[in-house]
């Protein structure tokens, strides 16, 4: 929830300004903008090389939500990527894993592709429950797909007590769990889809930790938040 739609459009054209067209052929940039952005963000980034996503979508097809944004009028934009179950949204809104499993087949009803975020709580580290947590999260929420459909979705690991608090998880603790979603996911799917299915980190992402970040073996790449409000930052970190 920031910048309003001058300044948020004043840093899509930094960004695009900035991100480089023979970087885009070596990795995927995708801008998960606010619902309100998002008609406006399409029409820019139309062409660009970079794909456009939202930030959430309510679970039920449409009817008397009011407020909400169904998958369907974000198809009608169109979005390539909804964000389901951004640690904000299960922390502040009560999102459960049953209820983001309802909103992944929503996007997919819509031919929308989704990067299914999970990740464990300072307390359930601390209590040593984090791969349990984790392991949880995956199964739950990823429960109805079939392999095909695996195929469309991207992982991402956001340790909450990591999410804009500066605070990063060392390259060795966000490897150690993205290491045991790639195992669970292998249970759930096969070593084939596990193998080929993207596995963000996210959490104070920066300029001077990516490299080191995606590095590491079962990190595919980042979720970036606070990094993303500079576009300078940011396309710093599409370089790493
Ligand atoms: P942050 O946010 O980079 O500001 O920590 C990450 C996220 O929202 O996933």
């Amino acid at each position: 929830m920031n910048t309003d739609l001058t300044n948020g459009y004043a840093l899509l054209k930094d960004v695009l300004d900035l991100v480089r067209e023979d970087e885009l052929s070596k990795c995927e940039v995708i801008i998960f903008a606010p619902f309100v952005h998002l008609k406006v963000f399409q029409n820019s980034l139309n062409g660009s090389g970079i794909a456009l996503g939202a930030q959430n979508c309510h679970q039920e097809k449409s009817g008397a939500y009011t407020g909400e944004i169904s998958a369907e009028m974000l198809a009608s934009i169109p979005v390539e990527y909804i964000l389901i179950g951004h640690s904000e949204r299960r922390q502040f809104c009560g999102e459960t894993n049953e209820m983001l499993a309802q909103k992944i087949n929503r996007a997919f009803e819509e031919n929308i592709k989704a990067v299914y975020c999970f990740g464990e709580t300072l307390e359930e580290r601390e209590s040593n429950h984090h791969f349990a947590i984790v392991e949880a999260q995956l199964r739950e929420g990823l429960s109805n797909l079939t392999k095909e459909q695996m195929a469309m979705v991207v992982v991402a690991y956001e340790p909450v007590w990591a999410i804009g608090t500066g605070k990063t998880a060392s390259a060795e603790q966000a490897q150690e769990i993205h290491a045991k979603a790639r195992t669970v996911l292998a249970d759930m799917f096969g070593e084939v889809t596990a193998a080929a299915t993207r596995i963000l980190y996210g959490g104070s992402v920066k300029p001077s930790n990516a490299t080191e970040l995606f590095n590491m073996q079962d990190i595919d790449g980042g979720l970036i938040g606070g990094a993303a409000l500079d576009a300078t930052a940011f396309s710093e970190i599409v370089k790493a």
